[in-house]
């Protein structure tokens, strides 16, 4: 499976993919790896790694029709059969997520339908977390569709929270979980084994 990357920050979810790819654990190749910052950190590991990576931003566009045409252009020149969000702060234009319908997957740092869409990101989810007194936070791989956080959800994990827990430790705590989970996830997309039902989805572990 050649997998794209989305990522707009220092990319610890695309690193936690090349490790299970580098041990075996995910049949795959990244063969894109995509940022809406110039600046992303997951740019570099990209570039370290001599797999392209590519700045493609709206911004850089005359138009949303013009940056659709130019993100498909770079899937498709890239071979992608898939395209995995790891920390893509934005949101998935309505035509690239129909050309790869089931085939994009995100991570999002709570446990959906819970602590998810708009505004539910980074630290943001951790601190709404914190305040809501929940007993488990964790991680949530989905399929991605038209809007943020709502796709089939595809696996979760749970961790356990204490009375000592911070925003920054359920993060941490959290993020331990999503290195785990992402590529089991993507393995089972590699393979075949995702039975999708309307808006729930299984895998076939
Ligand atoms: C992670 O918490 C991830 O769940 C969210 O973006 C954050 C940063 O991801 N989607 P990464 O470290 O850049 O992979």
């Amino acid at each position: 499976m050649n997998l794209a990357v989305f990522a707009s920050g220092r990319g610890s979810n695309f690193q936690a993919i090349l490790r299970a790819i580098d041990d075996g654990r995910l049949s795959a190749r990244v063969t894109l790896v995509l940022s809406n910052r110039s600046d992303a950190g997951a740019l570099e590991i990209a570039r370290a790694r001599g797999i392209p990576a590519v700045h493609c931003s709206r911004k850089s566009f005359g138009s949303d029709s013009e940056f659709v045409t130019g993100m498909l252009a770079h899937l498709t020149d890239h071979r992608c059969d898939a395209i995995a969000l790891a920390g893509y702060m934005k949101h998935v234009p309505a035509e690239v997520v129909a050309a790869y319908r089931n085939r994009i997957t995100n991570i999002h740092p709570a446990l959906l339908p819970a602590f998810g869409g708009a505004g539910m990101y980074g630290h943001h989810v951790h601190e709404a977390v914190y305040a809501s007194g929940a007993k488990f936070s964790g991680a949530t791989v989905h399929l991605v569709d038209e809007e943020y956080d709502r796709g089939p959800i595809l696996l979760q994990e749970a961790v356990a929270l204490d009375a000592e827990d911070t925003p920054d430790s359920i993060a941490a705590k959290v993020l331990t979980v999503e290195h785990r989970i992402y590529p089991i996830a993507l393995q089972a997309l590699a393979e075949g084994r995702i039975d999708i039902q309307g808006q729930r989805a299984w895998i076939r572990l």
